[in-house]
């Protein structure tokens, strides 16, 4: 165990006097003694839970709160506590029948922010139990399922530190959602009280900021900015700040907690290698600063170990550079692709720029060629995204987007050379656009749309392949013939992305994270996607499973002692412990165990979470629409 709890609160409580390098105005709005005066529910915690009880509590059971116990919990909110319910509700028969609202959702509501501003919904859909889907006419009922019963639409730390308190105090399951990307269910959980980050907004410039052995510029903002929001922050302070792929997933939330990569992660490190403070509200409910300095466990946990795990970050401080350019090239090479390739994709698969190759052993001789490239790519501090398809028929398709940061036309060209040189060796009349090659500003202003929709039902399994994968012919064609099998054989999609945030690139103090060490020695993320809908049955899911570990097993022999990426990850990894967390699993727990020792914050294959189970009435694997039960041993 850690530090004693008395002295944790002490910690804490020096931080509420105001030992903070600023605090955004959202966090100046904290719990107070007279807040909950009288309402001890809200109040902060008195020491270890003594009770221990076996299981959440769930609507409908003994020690439920009571409705005036809700009332009283949204009048210390302020009223900040909505009781939401799916928004298609709407085209279920009943009392909230709405036919033009489901109309709405259908026709439009994917087009547009709706869905992100929605306080329940999350966009891959099949964790939550796939009980209220939009559709026409629906027929059934719609039930809550896995969504949360109420929700706190935080606006401030105080709600925040209130909805802890209250969740903690009265064994109520707590889940923090965000924008809700995640794939694995991490931001849904039948029978819980959530607290919803999304309105903590906050975006502070700081050109000049010292704080341990930095000093430089740096950026401080709150944990509900969109990627796309903190884009239009760069243009607008003419700086760069590390970002997602992604723009509609958080800047800051699940997406930092785990790693989060984007296009400069091979140049400038992960998301979680740039932060130097990191304000969250632990499970006491104290709101505390995380740096260098102070609470240092802390610091080192939020940064790559996992979100919904040790507190709520609130916001973060984090390293600024100047403005950027990107280079990027894109190559698309497909053989024998059917009459019909319309299919929905997130890389076209076939265009007028395609290279058509005649027969499938070419075209796997040109994949051969590109995938033994990537760390090439990873190492000139660039970054791939690539999307193989298998079409059925020896017919296969594949693109990949290759950027290089701070590279010149020229530059680009260089770097790009032995590639297509290996190309025409192997007598594959494949060339380089050279005037597709133009750098352009990183930054930008960007709109949300097209936001992913929650039709997405994508199921990841991914590994993080490292530079062994590369370091000779014979293990190169090791690595390259598991992926190939599980394509050609297995069916399956692979999204195929090089980034090498090694520990150099990190710097300090992003070297210090617990950032997944397998991200360190990556150069290839490679995830078998699938496309799972809510309306499989339990039987049917477990078959799949099976079958794709079948693949995964491949993959996982070709790369012995890496890891996975939680974010784009399975969650039914097994040994998730070692693949998504590696050597830092035990510090990492020791941290959970000091700071929460009551686990008030669960999530699926969350650092501790094996202590913990989902109960279901179907048994669908890895679904999240069932009670929340300790694991009898
Ligand atoms: C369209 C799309 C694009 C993507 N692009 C990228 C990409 O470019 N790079 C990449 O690395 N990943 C990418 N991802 C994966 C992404 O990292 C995960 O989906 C991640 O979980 C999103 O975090 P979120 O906060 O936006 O979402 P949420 O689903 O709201 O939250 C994810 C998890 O973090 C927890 N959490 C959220 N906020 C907080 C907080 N303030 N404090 C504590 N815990 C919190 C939640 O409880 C949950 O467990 C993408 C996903 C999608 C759907
Ligand atoms: C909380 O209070 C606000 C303001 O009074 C009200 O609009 C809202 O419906 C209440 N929430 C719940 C769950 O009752
Ligand atoms: C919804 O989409 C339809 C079809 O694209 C369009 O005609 C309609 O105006 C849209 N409605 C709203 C409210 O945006
Ligand atoms: C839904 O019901 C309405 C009214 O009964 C009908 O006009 C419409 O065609 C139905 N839509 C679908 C998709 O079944
Ligand atoms: C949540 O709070 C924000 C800020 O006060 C408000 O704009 C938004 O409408 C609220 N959302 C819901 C669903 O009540
Ligand atoms: C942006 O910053 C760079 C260097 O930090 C500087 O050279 C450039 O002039 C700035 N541009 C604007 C428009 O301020
Ligand atoms: C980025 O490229 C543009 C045009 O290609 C150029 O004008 C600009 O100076 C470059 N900016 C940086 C920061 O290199
Ligand atoms: C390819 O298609 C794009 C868009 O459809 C078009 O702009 C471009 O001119 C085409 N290029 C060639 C070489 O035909
Ligand atoms: C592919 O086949 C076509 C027609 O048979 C031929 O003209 C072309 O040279 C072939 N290309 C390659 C790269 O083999
Ligand atoms: C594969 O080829 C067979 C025989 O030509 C055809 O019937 C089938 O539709 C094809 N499948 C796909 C996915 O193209
Ligand atoms: C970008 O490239 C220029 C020219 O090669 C170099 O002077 C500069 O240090 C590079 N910037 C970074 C951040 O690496
Ligand atoms: C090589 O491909 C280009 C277009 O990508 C085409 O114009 C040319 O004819 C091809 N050459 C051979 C030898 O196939
Ligand atoms: C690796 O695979 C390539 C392409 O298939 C082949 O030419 C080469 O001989 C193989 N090398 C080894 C060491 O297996």
């Amino acid at each position: 165990m850690g530090p004693p709890l008395l002295q944790l609160f002490a910690l804490s409580a020096a931080v509420l006097t105001g030992v903070t390098h600023g605090a955004l105005h959202f966090e100046t709005a904290q719990l107070e003694a007279r807040h909950f005066a009288a309402f001890d529910a809200a109040s902060f915690a008195k020491g270890p839970d003594p009770v221990q009880a076996a299981c959440r509590e769930f609507p409908g059971s003994e020690d439920w709160p009571s409705d005036t116990d809700w009332q009283r919990l949204n009048t210390t909110l302020n009223g900040a506590l909505l009781k939401p319910l799916p928004p298609a509700a709407a085209c279920y028969v009943g009392a909230n029948y709405d036919a033009a609202k489901c109309r709405y959702l259908i026709n439009n509501a994917t087009t547009n922010h709706f869905y992100l501003d929605d306080p329940v919904t999350v966009l891959t859909q099949w964790t939550q139990g796939g009980t209220c889907l939009p559709a026409l006419n629906a027929t059934g009922i719609c039930l809550q399922g896995g969504f949360p019963v109420y929700v706190v639409n935080a606006t401030t730390v105080m709600h925040v530190q209130a909805a802890v308190n209250f969740a903690r105090n009265k064994n109520i399951r707590l889940i923090i959602k965000n924008t809700g990307h995640d794939f694995g269910g991490r931001s849904v959980g039948a029978g819980s009280l959530s607290v919803w980050t999304h309105h903590l907004k906050s975006f502070e410039h700081m050109p000049r900021f010292s704080l341990g052995s930095y000093s430089g510029p740096a950026a401080h903002y709150g944990s509900g900015l969109e990627t796309w929001e903190l884009f239009n922050n760069m243009a607008r302070y003419n700086i760069t700040v590390v970002g997602a792929g992604g723009r509609t997933v958080g800047a800051n939330g699940g997406w930092f907690a785990s790693g989060g990569h984007g296009n400069l992660a091979s140049f400038y490190g992960l998301a979680a290698d740039q932060a130097l403070e990191i304000h969250a509200v632990t499970a006491d409910g104290k709101f505390v600063v995380a740096n260098e300095e102070e609470n240092t466990d802390l610091f080192f946990a939020l940064r790559g170990g996992g979100g919904s795990t040790y507190g709520v970050v609130t916001s973060v401080i984090v390293k600024t550079y100047r403005p950027i350019n990107l280079t990027t090239s894109t190559l698309s090479i497909a053989c024998r692709p059917p009459a019909n390739t319309n299919m929905r994709a997130p890389l076209a698969p076939i265009s007028n720029t395609t290279h058509l190759v005649n027969s499938t052993e070419l075209f796997w001789q040109a994949l051969h060629i590109y995938f033994r490239f990537k760390r090439t790519v990873v190492d000139a501090g660039g970054v791939d995204w690539d999307y193989l398809y298998p079409l059925g028929n020896g017919s296969y398709s594949f693109r990949v987007r290759t950027t290089f940061p701070n590279t010149t036309t020229d530059q680009a060209t260089r770097l790009l050379e032995p590639l297509y040189t290996a190309f025409t060796r192997a007598g594959l009349n494949i060339t380089l656009d050279r005037a597709e090659l133009r750098p352009a500003p990183y930054a930008g202003t960007l709109t949300p749309t097209p936001p992913a929709t929650p039709l997405a039902n994508t199921r990841y399994r991914s590994r993080l392949l490292p530079r062994a994968g590369w370091a000779s012919d014979a293990a190169f064609n090791k690595t390259f013939a598991a992926l190939r099998t599980a394509v050609q054989d297995g069916g399956y999609t692979l999204h195929g992305l090089a980034i090498g945030p090694t520990a150099e690139v990190a710097g300090w103090p992003g070297r210090g994270a617990a950032v997944n060490p397998a991200w360190r020695e990556a150069v290839l993320h490679a995830c078998l996607m699938t496309e799972q809908t809510g309306g499989l049955t339990a039987a049917a899911a477990k078959t799949e499973e099976a079958r794709v570990q079948g693949y995964m097993k491949v993959i996982r022999e070709a790369s012995p002692g890496a890891g996975s990426y939680m974010n784009e990850g399975d969650p039914g990894e097994p040994e998730w412990q070692q693949a998504f967390y590696g050597a830092n699993y035990r510090r990492l727990l020791e941290v959970k165990r000091a700071r929460d020792p009551w686990g008030v914050f669960w999530a699926a294959t969350t650092v501790g979470s094996e202590a913990w189970e989902v109960r279901t009435a179907d048994g669908y694997p890895r679904s999240q629409n069932g009670r929340l039960c300790r694991v009898v041993k």
